[in-house]
């Protein structure tokens, strides 16, 4: 979806999308060079990593598997709970492997100290995370992120698999959304 289309839903665009491509191509390298001869599992959170996924892993020159778990953090509305419920397990057995988790967006922390800890008890051979967009203001647990696309403000944001009620994943950059939207 081209951004103009819906620009009048977004009150700004916090990163374009040559910012997000620029971004990914860099991280890309630097996970070619970190993981050089070994087998990368990428594990993609459904479904805001979809994007994030697509892009980073095309990016890569390292041949990767990629496998997919689809959790839910109860919590209403835009707040995170941190009470987590796995939808759709992966497919893998992971024990053993090299993991990068590949998440969209990590705000509070809760959820991915849940899937780190879940994942973990399965063995990997290391265990590591990248995320495209982080909210230092934001985050209640430590969680160590190897790789971090952009650190952005406080403020609940769209596009790039970020959504709103389902809508806006398929905004080619991310923003923020305009009060005439959830009022
Ligand atoms: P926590 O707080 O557990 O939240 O780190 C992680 C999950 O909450 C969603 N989230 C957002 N989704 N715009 C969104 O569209 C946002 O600004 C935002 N902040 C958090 C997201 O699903 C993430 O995985
Ligand atoms: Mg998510």
């Amino acid at each position: 979806m081209d951004d103009t289309q819906i620009a009048g839903d977004l009150t700004r665009v916090l990163i374009s999308k040559e910012q997000l491509e620029t971004r990914m191509a860099e991280l890309a390298a630097e996970i070619d060079r970190d993981y050089e001869g070994r087998d990368l599992l990428l594990v993609g959170v459904l479904n805001g990593a979809v994007m994030v996924m697509a892009d980073l892993s095309r990016a890569l020159r390292s041949r990767v598997r990629m496998d997919w778990m689809a959790i839910s953090s109860y919590g209403s509305g835009t707040q995170s709970s941190g009470v987590v419920r796995i939808l759709k397990d992966l497919n893998t057995d992971i024990s053993g492997m090299h993991v990068l988790v590949v998440e969209d967006i990590i705000d509070t922390g809760l959820t991915l100290s849940y899937l780190i800890s879940n994942l973990k008890s399965r063995n990997p051979a290391s265990l590591k995370i990248m995320t495209a967009f982080r909210k230092p203001e934001a985050q209640q647990m430590a969680v160590e992120v190897s790789y971090v696309g952009f650190d952005i403000p406080n403020e609940f944001v769209v596009g790039y698999g970020l959504d709103y009620d389902g809508h806006y994943r398929n905004l080619t950059s991310v923003g923020t959304l305009a009060p005439h939207v959830y009022s």
